[in-house]
């Protein structure tokens, strides 16, 4: 495909749903497929083209929808396959693609091929997983494990099975043992169960972790890893492995390929230049990937504990990140445009300022930052009104269990963190700043259900809701429609294809940048990422007309508190 060719994909504006809290429709407090249903009315009104589906797969929950039991069923708590297909069939209708969450670096140990797998060493589904000898015994006479590999949510990464004497690897937590993709029958399994939810009419997938299924050949000890730090990061050994572009290759071949459809890969710790070889136009293996370099701009690398440490960012640090990436992939590889999901904190809390002065000037500065830069942008729940972090004293009001994790390690076990020092880092990063409840309006548990949800809402629900935000001319909702409009129509060219040429990167205060598209048409976006009044010049500051602004007049080279605009400049 050569670099320039339109394809629906790089179009599309994606609008993620995590179903659990998006939506109830029967009452049990947990959001569920009839929910979403019923709302694609609204997310055709912001004018979303595509839906990313977190995980709906049957699952004993361990990891919210990401321990998978049966990729061929539905969460019973999120309704039948009948409902799913109605879903699709209604969001079709609407001129909206649903992509799945395909999560195949692991399963749920509950899945009938781990359960199989477990019972005996001789069993065919033993090398579906990573089963491995103890390294020896400790001078309690203890088994010790293979390697010195730690999960992602803390502790080991190897649980030992008395019932057969071996241990296996789960990078995730222990009820998300790792699957061996080094196993062909592994491969060929996946790509079926792929296909067929591809020939069920499905429009492409996001593949969950997929840059760790190549682990290195006799698994070697990783260097970085500090027990003493609550270590909660993937193994480095295990990123970007010596076969992973040989199976996405194969992956697409076999699946994508045959279909028009859409496919992103997440991948955490992958460079820009990784980027061009995972989503080149002409590599062959996935159209776009989600990178984390950007998600790392506030943590503090010093302190040993990955993404569990604070640190303000610098926006000097964030534009050469964002810029990297533009600049890197243009012309050779398609990129992904996020400010936040399931896993991360809100934006506006995070990058933003979320105070009541500043929640929407902020949001829609960030917005426009966001979606006038090249790539796929994706907007998650409730993202499109506002919503913000959160802050429950307690911590059984948390349900993560990569929170519940730290606070365990840490306050309960080790010590190390007082209760209120451990909360400020949930407060800052925890996964349920974003899963907690959507607030559709101000009435009792926010329109999300009739009764009490499954996770407590953020009380800030009578305020910020999108019934408010819909009342409202002005608000962040029709901001990001008014994005989403120019993207997929008037400013196409120039939103979706144009180049990308960054300015004044050392600019602590003000990013700015422009789009040149072929015909000689350019856009100029600046936004200002504080709350002072700022002067700045640029050179198509004079001839441009404005596009989108989030104030109601524009002063030109003065910069309000968070102001931010796009000029058009036509071709001569
Ligand atoms: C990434 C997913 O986004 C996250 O929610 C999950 O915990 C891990 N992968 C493991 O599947």
């Amino acid at each position: 495909m050569s670099s320039a060719a339109r394809t629906w994909w790089k179009e599309a504006v994606v609008y993620q749903i995590w179903p659990r809290s998006f939506q109830d429709s029967n009452h049990d407090g947990i959001g569920d497929l009839p929910g979403i249903t019923q709302r694609l009315p609204y997310l055709a009104q912001l004018g979303i083209n595509v839906i990313w589906l977190c995980p709906m797969f049957s699952s004993p929950n361990d990891d919210m929808g990401y321990d998978i039991s049966d990729y061929q069923g539905i969460m019973d708590e999120f309704g039948t396959m009948e409902d799913f297909d109605t879903l699709v069939e209604t969001a079709h209708s609407l001129g909206i693609k649903i992509l799945l969450d395909i999560v195949v670096n692991h399963t749920s140990d509950e899945h009938e091929w781990f359960k199989q797998s477990r019972s005996s060493r001789e069993n065919p589904y033993r090398d579906y997983y990573y089963w491995r000898d103890s390294s020896g015994i400790d001078e309690d006479g203890n088994p010790l494990p293979p390697n010195n590999w730690g999960s992602e949510f803390g502790g080991r990464a190897w649980e030992y099975d008395e019932h057969t004497d071996q241990w296996y690897l789960h990078i995730f937590s222990k009820k998300q043992p790792d699957l061996n993709w080094e196993n062909e029958k592994v491969r060929e399994e996946i790509y079926t169960m792929i296909n067929w939810w591809l020939d069920k009419g499905l429009d492409g997938f996001r593949l969950d972790a997929i840059n760790i299924i190549s682990k290195p050949e006799g698994l070697p000890d990783d260097p970085n890893i500090d027990f003493d730090k609550h270590g909660s990061s993937i193994p480095f050994v295990v990123k970007n492995g010596t076969k992973v572009h040989q199976w996405m290759h194969e992956l697409n071949l076999k699946t994508a390929a045959n279909y028009d459809v859409m496919t992103v890969g997440e991948m955490s710790q992958t460079s820009a230049e990784d980027a061009v070889q995972f989503a080149g136009f002409d590599t062959e293996e996935l159209n776009m990937i989600f990178h984390f370099e950007h998600m790392g701009v506030d943590t503090d690398p010093t302190t040993g504990m990955g993404k569990w440490s604070i640190k303000p960012y610098d926006l000097v640090d964030l534009k050469e990140v964002l810029n990297t990436w533009q600049t890197t992939l243009q012309g050779r590889a398609w990129g992904s445009l996020y400010w936040n999901n399931h896993d991360q904190p809100r934006l506006i809390s995070r990058f933003g300022d979320d105070s009541p002065q500043w929640r929407v000037l902020s949001g829609k500065m960030l917005a426009t930052t966001l979606h006038g830069m090249q790539g796929t942008p994706y907007i998650y729940q409730g993202e499109e009104f506002g919503m913000t972090n959160v802050q429950f004293e307690e911590i059984n009001d948390y349900r993560d269990l990569d929170s519940l994790n730290l606070y365990e390690d840490m306050v309960v076990e080790r010590g190390n963190l007082s209760h209120d020092e451990c909360m400020e880092l949930i407060y800052a990063k925890g996964r349920d700043n974003a899963r907690t409840p959507v607030q559709w309006d101000a009435s009792d548990n926010a329109g999300f259900s009739a009764v009490e949800p499954w996770i407590k809402l953020n009380p800030n629900y009578r305020e910020i809701n999108a019934a408010s935000a819909l009342e409202d001319q002005h608000s962040l909702f029709y901001h990001y429609q008014k994005l989403i409009q120019l993207r997929r129509g008037e400013l196409k060219d120039l939103l979706v294809y144009a180049d990308f040429v960054p300015l004044d990167v050392e600019d602590a205060q003000v990013y700015a940048y422009e789009r040149h598209a072929q015909d000689g048409s350019k856009l100029l976006v600046i936004s200002n990422f504080t709350d002072q009044q700022l002067t700045r010049e640029y050179g198509l500051l004079d001839q441009g007309e404005l596009v989108l602004s989030n104030y109601e007049d524009d002063m030109r080279q003065t910069l309000r508190p968070y102001e931010s605009k796009m000029y058009r400049v036509n071709a001569l």
